[in-house]
């Protein structure tokens, strides 16, 4: 089964045999996946019903017998154990703190976000999670940032936090960035506050770039 660069590229950090928690899961397009093909359990979960409509559908239309699709919001009626995997991608930081809070977390999860990383990051390394793995996934003339928390004890640098531990040497991730930066200069009046915040961000990927 073909699945977007984005999902497969949670797929591969996830270890045959999972049990993984995909909230927000849509299509469940990766659970019939993880299931097809690393043998997981998953328990595919959604707050819109018209979305885990869809999840049942391809859950049968796929014949997998390991994924079961559950309505909910977020992690709520839902048992989680130590050793489960959760899975949170295309929401909003906002969305995916909501989801955490005040729940009994697992050891890993592995979150995708297209906005706010930074307030991201901070969050969940402050629920106890120290950042193993990031990675930057380009598809269709998008960007995406997939992070890999697992439960520890880390001590991150304000770099750190902005850019991403990992991210911060990936000259890509840098450039584009960068460019990015650049563009909404252009767009900002000269008079305006932000300007000078975009200023500042942008001598510190320059000075990332000279160091990669
Ligand atoms: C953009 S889709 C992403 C689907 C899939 N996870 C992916 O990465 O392709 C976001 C999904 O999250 C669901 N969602 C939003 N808020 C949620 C919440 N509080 N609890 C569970 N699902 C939620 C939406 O209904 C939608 O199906």
């Amino acid at each position: 089964m073909k699945i977007s660069k984005r999902l497969e590229t949670i797929a591969n950090l996830i270890p045959e045999h999972s049990k993984v928690i995909d909230v927000g899961c849509d299509h469940a397009l990766l659970d019939i996946y993880l299931s097809q093909e690393k043998g997981c359990e998953c328990i595919a979960s959604d707050i819109n019903q018209n979305a885990l409509d869809q999840a049942r559908y391809n859950i049968l239309r796929f014949h997998v017998k390991t994924v079961t699709p559950v309505l909910a919001d977020g992690l709520e009626g839902i048992s989680i154990q130590p050793e489960d995997i959760i899975v949170i991608s295309g929401m909003g930081t906002s969305t995916i703190q909501h989801i955490l809070e005040n729940q009994s977390l697992p050891n890993r999860m592995i979150i995708g976000t297209h906005t706010d990383f930074e307030d991201l990051r901070r969050y969940v390394v402050s629920l106890g999670y120290k950042i193993t793995e990031e990675k930057y996934v380009e598809e269709k003339k998008k960007t995406y940032i997939i992070i890999d928390f697992q439960k520890g004890d880390a001590s991150y640098t304000e770099e750190d936090y902005r850019f991403g531990p990992i991210l911060k040497h990936n000259l890509r991730y840098i450039e584009n960035e960068r460019e990015k930066v650049l563009e909404i200069m252009e767009q900002i009046p000269k008079e305006d506050p932000d300007l000078l915040r975009k200023k500042k961000i942008l001598k510190e990927l320059e000075h990332l770039k000279e160091n990669v």
